[in-house]
């Protein structure tokens, strides 16, 4: 040990309980982000991080994963698609937000029987298809969701969720119209058996097998007002306070 870890206070036992300035589990944080390029995008405020902490008024916030809609709002305005295609709707958050926008856009649920990981359902649903799918898809059984067995959510295993995803990202393709996009928010989680799953590289990984590409960059969303979040853990882990939307284009 040097003469300058033996001085560094982080180095002491004193310092190795939680800091007297670390704020408490209930006060907000206010972190300062990088500055911004001014670009040409109709939405300047739309980053890589999104960080706003109000939903919007759509959809149903007390819904199961219910994403908050104003990033829906900032992608539609950003794309301008003409039809918007929303397989996973839950309480309808894609579809409120188009019609604010006065977009046409075509929901199911697996709740009101339609299952997007068939391509004939997805198919029968986009019509002469679509040039924006939204999907907020189940983060695996971090949630669950309907009683249906074919609800992504009740897969009893990873690689069974594996190959219903794949299926459903190879639908979707199936309905993009020749310069559509596929636009996922996805999140990792920690799962009490198998640990830390990585369901962002999952996405990208059978994206790509799926013959798309990523068309811009991915949007970092913070988390605000996860159930998680007003949880409390036994262990030491590091919490992770957002999810990642990813789009994507025919490659
Ligand atoms: C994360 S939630 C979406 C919540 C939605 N973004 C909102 O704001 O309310 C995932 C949804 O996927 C649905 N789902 C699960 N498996 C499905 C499947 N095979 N086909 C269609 N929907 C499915 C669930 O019922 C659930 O509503």
């Amino acid at each position: 040990m040097t003469a300058s870890t033996l001085t560094n206070p982080f180095f002491s036992k004193r310092h190795r309980a939680i800091p007297s300035d670390a704020p408490l589990p209930n006060e907000p944080v206010y972190a300062k982000l990088p500055q911004a390029p001014r670009t040409g995008s109709p939405v300047p405020h739309l980053t890589s991080l999104y960080h706003h902490d109000d939903g919007g008024d759509y959809g149903n916030r007390g819904y199961p994963g219910n994403c908050g809609g104003n990033l829906i709002r900032d992608l539609l305005t950003f794309f301008r698609p003409r039809m918007v295609l929303d397989p996973m709707s839950g309480s309808g958050t894609c579809q409120d937000v188009c019609h604010e926008l006065l977009i046409e856009c075509r929901s199911g649920d697996i709740h009101a029987g339609f299952d997007a990981t068939s391509s004939d359902a997805m198919r029968s649903l986009a019509g002469d298809g679509a040039d924006f799918v939204w999907v907020h898809p189940p983060y695996w059984r971090q949630k669950l969701y309907a009683t249906d067995c074919r609800d992504l959510s009740r897969t009893s295993t990873l690689i069974q969720f594996l190959e219903r995803y794949a299926a459903f990202i190879q639908a979707s393709v199936q309905v993009l119209l020749p310069r559509g996009r596929l636009v996922i928010l996805m999140g990792d989680y920690i799962d009490r058996e198998v640990g830390l799953v990585p369901l962002v590289y999952h996405t990208k990984r059978l994206a790509y097998e799926a013959g798309l590409r990523q068309s811009c960059t991915d949007i970092i969303r913070f988390s605000h007002g996860a159930s998680s979040s007003r949880k409390v853990y036994g262990g030491a882990i590091i919490p992770m306070l957002h999810d990642v939307c990813m789009t994507f284009e025919r490659g």
